[in-house]
């Protein structure tokens, strides 16, 4: 690249855009050394001729848990060929006949020319025992599957394909980010006398983390120099906020992108902004809609109190909005809670004597007014923008 603070049209930011993608698999797993270290561990008796042990991961969303499973199975697979490690998006493939042509798929290299569940079956299994190999299947997003009613058959279908078609016993890693979910007992009977699994916890990432993961992702996917550091810190806290990194990695992927929309070298502050606004409002408009009408009239009247810059005591606000809604004192409290539960605003203890607490916004007061207005129109809206859970 040449010094000019312009780029050329031919030039670009992204050293490797790809790595902004959420099906990227990082070449260091930061901050999983333990979850790293559990499932190796799981899978190490098959490395030895034995089997894998069965494990359940567990933690919220964007925490990991894929990545982690990505980067041991690749490595699996270098090492070995004694070990078929397959992983299954039951977001995507929900039934025992999906399931089992993805894990052909992923074995021969083609789609199984049959549909027949127990031919695939048997054609997988003749495959493990002339290479007298194990196999290992993660269930990803397994909890797609209780809805569907498919989880029992499909562990008693994986976990006894030994019995009926003499291979070695294959192993099983389920995932599931919904956190009052218990993938074990939901496990019928018949499927527990074989399937016990040893959980395996991610915690979600603090600031620094996400930082950190944020960090490692700028070098490899952007030239020196796009991202200062200040920016940085300043997408890392939103995102934690947001308790997604997938938020942060959005964000820098949308600011970078606009820099050089513009023909700049560099990420400004207002590129931030404005990646802010499109990555989080589809977040606050979900978020607002879960709420009940009176909710959101409440909602409304602290965006407009915090934009003309009132005391923003939970009583003095009280004062203000006891006029224009008809609630009253305990339900003023309640729907606070709410609001704070929604992730929309904190409830700050105050400081001083008598001072109550403070309602503090989460996001800007603006997008919170939008956000609470654009309600009756959010049906013809396409639905907020899943990261690809
Ligand atoms: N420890 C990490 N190091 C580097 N990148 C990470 C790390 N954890 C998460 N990421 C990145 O964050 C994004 C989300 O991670 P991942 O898909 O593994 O989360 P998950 O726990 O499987 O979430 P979900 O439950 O929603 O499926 C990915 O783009 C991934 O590359
Ligand atoms: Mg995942």
């Amino acid at each position: 690249m040449t010094h000019s603070a312009l780029l050329r049209h031919d030039e670009t930011l992204f050293r490797d855009p790809e790595v902004f993608e959420f099906t990227f698999v990082p070449e260091q797993v930061h901050y999983r050394d333990a979850q790293v270290r559990e499932l190796a561990s799981l899978l190490r008796p098959a490395l030895r001729g034995g089997s894998a042990e069965n494990a359940v991961l567990r933690g919220p969303p964007g925490t990991g848990k894929t990545t982690t499973v990505r980067r041991i199975f690749a490595e699996v697979a270098e090492v070995t060929h004694r070990v078929v490690p397959i992983r299954v998006n039951c977001q995507h493939d929900r039934t025992a006949l999906a399931v089992f042509r993805c894990i052909f798929e992923q074995i021969f290299g083609y789609a199984p020319p049959s549909r027949h569940l127990d031919g695939i079956k048997q054609a997988i299994a003749a495959r493990l025992r002339d290479e007298d190999a194990r196999l290992v299947v993660c269930l990803d997003d397994a909890n797609y599957l209780i809805p569907a009613g498919t989880y029992n058959t499909l562990l008693y279908q994986i976990l006894r394909l030994y019995e009926k078609w003499d291979v070695r016993k294959p192993g099983v890693v389920a995932v599931a980010s919904d956190l009052s979910l218990n993938l074990y007992a939901e496990a019928d009977e018949r499927v527990r006398s074989v399937f016990h699994p040893t959980e395996v916890f991610f915690p979600p990432y603090g600031k620094a983390e996400v930082r950190g993961i944020l960090a490692d992702r700028v070098r490899q996917g952007l030239y020196p120099g796009v991202v200062p550091k200040s920016l940085l810190d300043r997408i890392a806290g939103i995102a934690a906020g947001e308790q997604d990194v997938r938020v942060g990695i959005d964000l820098v992927r949308l600011a970078v992108l606009r820099a050089e929309g513009d023909g700049r070298r560099q990420v400004t502050a207002a590129d931030v902004t404005a990646a802010a606004r499109a990555v989080v409002a589809p977040v606050l408009r979900a978020r607002a809609a879960g709420l009940s009408e009176s909710e959101r009239a409440l909602l409304s009247r602290i965006a407009e109190q915090s934009l003309a810059g009132s005391d923003m005591t939970g009583g003095a606000v009280f004062e203000e909005v006891k006029d224009y809604l008809p609630v009253g004192r305990t339900a003023y409290h309640e729907h606070l809670k709410r609001l704070a539960e929604a992730g929309i605003v904190d409830l700050v203890p105050g400081t001083g004597r008598g001072r109550g607490r403070e309602i503090r916004l989460r996001y800007d007061p603006a997008e919170v007014a939008a956000a609470c207005a654009g309600q009756e129109d959010l049906r013809i809206l396409p639905a907020a923008r899943n990261f690809d859970r």
